[in-house]
């Protein structure tokens, strides 16, 4: 089925950005970077928020088969300044929203209800979930209260009032996820009012490791944010309001930046450690900034970060980083061992990518000797490397922007739903080269990938299964993909959140 332009623009489709493109004047040269967004309040001040405790969700039924939740998104305040409240939307009204935490196996019902003044899409980002409870961009949850008649030109949208049972299967390994807003086009602003939570998948395998745990396993979500004068959360969205014009201020086109550093949504807040091993659950959730974690002061001798972990759960091995690149979405499950350091001694985890306050992001704080019973093994788990030689389809995609008609795209398109870039079979592992055209955070929903080179060389961050990979300017990154999982229709997209609204996103039916 075919868009037309005017429809498009109407309903709020993708080509609406193409045609706010093309009213911009000099927007054409170039590739736009993402650009950094002041704050309209003085910045809050470093290390004295204390690293927020993220809520676990309570089932409210459990049966034999599954454990029921319900979740509702809803417009609430957060406390990040000291003297103003953040305006924010939230799951259940915080940002972080709560955690889920499931078993591998064991399905998980999330009733989702939209309280929000726009429509709601849930996505588990790094879930293997049927196609029905995936959060398909336009898969819309509409407002309880209400949302004028819309024609929302994709076939296969299936759009409810109010709220979505979704079904999570969980039927994969222990993981790092993380479940956010993936409503078409508006996935950027939504996402930075706080539509975000931590989705953690635990298993026995994992379980029985001696690895830092209870107090010692600290999931932190790390992105940036910008703050307006009356203390709500800044964006240079075109309509504030959201409800259908999408886009962004076309200086910001290439992505948003904010001036504050937020961890589990307070502002480079710190936390009190022992001197012992613990181990991090580290997401970027920032819409487009990339981050290089270090320590500082380093450890006297020893590793600065051991991962243990990866988007898609335990690696093999630990592999030790002195600096760990994580791009918008990935995760790194990592372990530091603060018996390294002192009792009194400020280690500030730095952000090397950025300078001035931007190159911290907290800070920890050892103020407690205590026994450390934990040790990392040296193989962690039972891992399935994947064979180039059982990829039956090659395939190459290419991620570079389009200049004013077409925006950002994946091999010269525009994101069009009813568009199949690709049909792998239902089990099949394939060999798929991206090539980007400047840095972008590719991610595949449902299933979950290997990655074998960027520009020919492996990276030390590559381990594991992954279902986000940091693509750098010019290079080609080639990976090794599974299809397992369900059949049906998924999208694969940057996760550079400007980028993803901007329509650099595709699909493929896995058949
Ligand atoms: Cu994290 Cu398609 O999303
Ligand atoms: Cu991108």
């Amino acid at each position: 089925m075919k868009w037309s332009r005017r429809e498009l623009v109407k309903f709020g489709g993708v080509s609406a950005l193409q045609e706010l493109l093309a009213s911009v004047p000099g927007c054409n040269s170039g590739k736009p970077l993402p650009r950094l967004l002041r704050s309209n309040v003085p910045l809050p001040k470093k290390f004295e928020a204390e690293l927020p405790r993220l809520s676990v969700l309570k089932p409210t039924v459990t049966s034999g088969v599954e454990d029921r939740y319900e979740l509702r998104a809803c417009v609430s305040t957060a406390k990040i300044l000291s003297d103003q409240r953040t305006a924010i939307w939230g799951f259940d009204g915080m940002f972080p929203g709560p955690t889920i935490e499931v078993r591998s196996g064991r399905q998980a019902t999330v009733a989702i209800a939209n309280d929000l003044p726009v429509p709601l899409v849930t996505h588990v980002h790094g879930g293997r979930t049927p196609p029905a409870s995936d959060g398909y961009p336009t898969d819309l949850v509409l407002p309880k209260q209400g949302w004028p008649a819309m024609h929302m030109h994709d076939p296969m949208a299936n759009i409810v009032s109010g709220t979505r049972n979704y079904t999570f299967p969980n039927a994969q390994r222990a993981a790092t996820l993380w479940y956010h807003d993936h409503r078409m086009d508006f996935t950027g602003p939504q996402l930075w009012k706080g539509l975000a939570g931590f989705y953690i998948v635990r298993d026995d395998e994992e379980k029985l490791l001696p690895l830092p745990a209870g107090d010692r396993e600290v999931a932190l979500m790390i992105c940036d944010r910008s703050f307006d004068a009356d203390g709500s959360f800044l964006y240079p969205s075109i309509q504030p309001s959201l409800t259908d014009r999408p886009g962004v201020q076309h200086e910001f086109m290439g992505g948003v930046l904010g001036d504050v550093m937020l961890v589990n949504g307070a502002a480079w807040p710190r936390l009190y450690v022992s001197n012992t091993r613990y181990r991090f659950r580290i997401l970027n959730a920032s819409n487009a900034r990339h981050l290089e974690l270090a320590l500082e002061p380093g450890p006297r001798l020893g590793p600065v970060f051991c991962q243990i972990g990866s988007d898609g759960g335990l690696l093999e091995r630990p592999v030790i980083h002195s600096r760990l690149p994580i791009a918008p979405a990935e995760r790194f499950d990592v372990v530091i061992d603060f018996s390294q350091f002192a009792v009194g001694d400020n280690i500030v985890l730095r952000n090397t990518h950025a300078s001035g306050d931007l190159a911290s992001v907290m800070r920890f704080d050892v103020v407690r000797q205590e026994a450390d019973h934990s040790s990392i093994p040296e193989r962690l788990c039972n891992f399935e490397t994947l064979d180039q030689k059982d990829a039956t389809t090659t395939r190459f995609f290419d991620f570079s922007y389009g200049g004013m008609e077409k925006g950002w795209a994946i091999n010269g398109r525009p994101f069009d739903p009813s568009r199949i870039d690709a049909h792998p079979p239902l089990n099949g592992t394939e060999l798929w080269h991206f090539h980007s055209d400047r840095s972008h955070p590719l991610h595949l929903h449902l299933a979950h990938f290997q990655i074998l080179a960027h520009g020919g060389r492996p990276r030390a961050s590559d381990a594991g299964w992954k279902d986000t990979i940091s693509m750098y300017a010019g290079q080609t990154s080639s990976v090794l993909v599974k299809f397992n999982g369900y059949r049906g229709r998924y999208v694969f997209h940057c996760h550079n959140l400007e980028h993803e609204d901007m329509a650099m996103m595709g699909n493929f039916e896995v058949t």
